[in-house]
């Protein structure tokens, strides 16, 4: 599965505003006193969570950016020495996720890569993570909300094939979708981490209409190929483009995001 460089840019101050404050506080205050931080950022697209993360943390900072997509690691910050290093790793995460939770690192995060994966990646993902004591910040898991104004009646057959959409293979075996956000709080927690997470909800104002487009559209495409009527598909689409060109739609997407922190007296 693949993401543009233009559709991560596009989503990126959506990102950013949902970013759920209280989660944020807490990755803050852990690396409040440390004068020096390794980051693993996996799925890192072109380095969203570094551009987030970076002004808000005093300690020099080395971050290793993951992903598949050469493009994407392409567009990532450079190195602005010495306080922040960065260095880009291609790398299948599916194949080699211990690679890149090898060796002296800090914390993990990462941003909208959770509803990705399959029930089997994340137990994975958990487990390395607390064989290592290492704290997770996780970000933008969609959770399966998604709520339009004004309403169509064909809204929610849409939403629920686009869940549905969500739940096949993105390259991890079947994945967990809408699951994944709650289903990665109960896991972490299972492994003896404390977790903080809250809602990080997209919330797409009338004025909003690139987003909206894109957005919609995409969810039309998931609609189609997960089986629904291909003209009523195209039916609703139409009147979801009439109302963001007439500036009368608004958009809200649920997502979650979570800091998970080993045992005390671990960290
Ligand atoms: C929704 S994008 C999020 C990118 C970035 N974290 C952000 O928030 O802007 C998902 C990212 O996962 C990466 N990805 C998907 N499958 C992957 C895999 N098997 N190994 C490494 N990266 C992968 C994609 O290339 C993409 O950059």
């Amino acid at each position: 599965m693949s993401f543009s460089a233009e559709w991560l840019k596009l989503r990126e101050p959506f990102d950013r505003r949902a970013r759920n404050r209280d989660v944020l506080d807490a990755v803050f205050a852990f690396c409040a006193d440390k004068p020096s931080l390794t980051i693993a950022d996996l799925a890192c697209g072109t380095g969203s969570t570094l551009r987030m993360l970076n002004p808000h943390i005093k300690a020099r900072q080395h971050w290793r950016l993951f992903d598949n997509d050469l493009s994407l690691l392409a567009r990532a910050p450079e190195s602005d020495p010495p306080r922040l290093q960065v260095q880009t790793v291609p790398i299948d995460l599916n194949r080699d996720l211990e690679m890149a939770l090898d060796g002296l690192l800090d914390i993990v995060t990462t941003s909208a890569l959770l509803d990705l994966v399959s029930d089997e990646w994340l137990e994975r993902f958990a487990v390395e993570a607390a064989v290592r004591n290492v704290p997770v910040y996780a970000a933008l898991s969609y959770d399966g909300r998604a709520m339009l104004s004004p309403i169509d009646p064909m809204d929610e057959a849409v939403v629920a094939a686009v869940n549905r959409h969500q739940r096949t293979n993105k390259g991890f075996g079947p994945a967990l979708g809408p699951d994944a956000a709650r289903a990665a709080v109960a896991r972490f927690k299972r492994v003896g981490y404390s977790v903080v997470s809250g809602e990080a909800d997209w919330v797409f104002g009338p004025n909003d209409k690139e987003i909206q487009f894109e957005t919609i559209t995409g969810w039309a495409s998931a609609a189609r190929e997960i089986g629904e009527s291909a003209l009523d598909v195209a039916g609703w689409l139409s009147r979801r483009h009439e109302l963001i060109e007439a500036g009368r739609s608004t958009v809200r997407v649920g997502h979650l995001d979570l800091f998970a922190k080993p045992p005390l007296g671990m960290r």
